[in-house]
């Protein structure tokens, strides 16, 4: 019998554990690699690396330690964790398919991407880089406060904030610098508007997008001046002509960052009617958007698609095409803020019908922190019908069954 291909899963995280079992159906060797010895995935993991996401040279160390030692890598890829410079890193020092470690860079660096889709045409908001309190005064002075501040290299929302709030500027610019760890800040301009989530593969530079999300700010103001999403709704219900320009633009930033063939998510943002790139990753979707809502949603396999390209394999275009659109809603539950006493009603939630998934990411004990970032999320659900209406109801029901108590909450 063959020897069976070795893939290398950076992150081990609970949002990468359907991504790993995929990997896992299509009968490869898994070696999955984080810093928590505890981490979810390590459990359906054939072999373990204890070592940090973020740190690109000790995972390829621990990497090349393990091929040389142990048994070739074939492929490597990350789910749920922002980390393709570490993905890059590896692939080069392997001699493995995989995007360039420039691409990654800025992929990874908010002002070096905005900068780089400015040079190529791909539409952004105006934005700039804010090095002290004194210059982002100067920036609201000449622009008013139609603005977003955020951490250059930082991920989840953490320390992203809207200036039209009367928020006062000194805190939200020492948030934001707190935020990121090279400790550098950029504003951009606010842009209204429906915004998306797409996920692509771009195949020898022609992009293909089965994932498209419309993804649900109804606590935009609630939350403000935090951007906090509440999971989202798909198919997108935006006009096809506009999906086709969010797709052509998606395209051309993948083009700009010099991804010819890899995986591409998209932070997209429609205002008046065109789309403008917020953020564009060169990973795969965390919150399970690859994992599970674009096979619920197209019957596309896009997890399994992206394995068999970064372990070499052909990926033809039919392979991206979605076989149906059925509708599927994904909504999370944000208990009060405080320490977790009990966490009830979960096996209620799953059996109402139309449920697919429900992750319960919090334990009893944890703390949840104010929504101020998807860290305030405690679980997730995942619902789908015949009808938007159908899995709106039923991701509905699934969430207010589910209880979560906090000791800061009325018990
Ligand atoms: N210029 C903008 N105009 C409108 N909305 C914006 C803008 N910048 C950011 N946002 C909103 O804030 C969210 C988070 O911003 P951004 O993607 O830059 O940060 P992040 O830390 O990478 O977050 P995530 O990991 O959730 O993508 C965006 O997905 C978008 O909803
Ligand atoms: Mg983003």
């Amino acid at each position: 019998m063959a020897e069976k291909k070795t893939l290398l899963i950076v992150c081990g995280g609970i949002e990468a554990v359907h991504g790993i079992a995929r990997a896992k159906e299509m009968d490869l060797h898994v070696v999955v690699s984080d810093r928590d010895p505890d981490a979810p995935g390590f459990a359906i993991a054939d072999d373990r690396l204890i070592v940090s996401t973020y740190d690109a040279e000790a995972t390829a160390r621990a990497a090349g330690d393990y091929a040389r030692t142990v048994r070739p890598i074939d492929g490597v890829v990350c789910i749920g964790a922002d980390v393709p410079v570490t993905v890059a890193t590896i692939a080069a020092r392997l001699g493995l398919p995989g995007i360039s470690l420039e691409a990654a860079r800025l992929a990874t660096d908010k002002l070096a991407m905005k900068q780089r889709f400015a040079e190529r045409g791909v539409p952004i908001p105006w934005f700039a880089s804010v090095e002290s309190l004194s210059c982002l005064e100067r920036h609201v002075a000449e622009r008013g406060r139609d603005l977003v501040i955020k951490p250059v290299d930082s991920r989840g929302g953490r320390g992203v904030q809207r200036l039209n709030t009367n928020i006062d500027l000194a805190l939200a610019f020492e948030r934001a610098k707190a935020e990121s760890p090279t400790a550098r800040v950029m504003i951009e301009a606010y842009l209204s508007g429906p915004q998306v989530s797409t996920e692509s593969l771009m195949l020898n530079g022609i992009c293909h997008t089965p994932g498209f999300s419309d993804r649900n700010y109804e606590m935009l103001e609630r939350c403000a001046p935090w951007f906090i999403e509440n999971g989202g709704d798909l198919p997108s219900r935006l006009p096809e002509d506009v999906q086709s320009l969010v797709c052509d633009t998606v395209q051309a930033a993948g083009r700009a960052l010099g991804i010819a063939n890899g995986n591409i998510k998209g932070d997209i943002v429609v205002h008046e009617g065109r789309p403008y790139v917020i953020e564009l990753a060169a990973r795969l979707s965390g919150g399970y958007f690859c994992t599970r809502e674009i096979p619920l949603n197209t019957g596309v396999d896009f997890v399994g698609c992206v394995i068999r390209m970064a372990l070499g394999e052909a990926v033809s275009p039919c392979d991206l095409e979605p076989r149906f659109q059925r509708a599927v809603v994904q909504r999370y539950v944000f208990p009060e803020p405080g320490r977790i006493l009990a966490i009830e009603g979960v096996d209620r939630a799953a059996s109402v019908p139309g449920v697919d998934e429900i992750v319960v990411s919090a334990r009893t004990g944890d703390v949840v922190p104010p929504a101020t970032s998807s860290h305030a999320r405690a679980a997730m659900v995942l619902a789908s019908g015949t009808t938007y209406d159908a899995a709106l109801a039923a991701a509905s029901a699934a969430v207010n069954a589910i209880r979560i108590t906090t000791a800061a909450s009325p018990s």
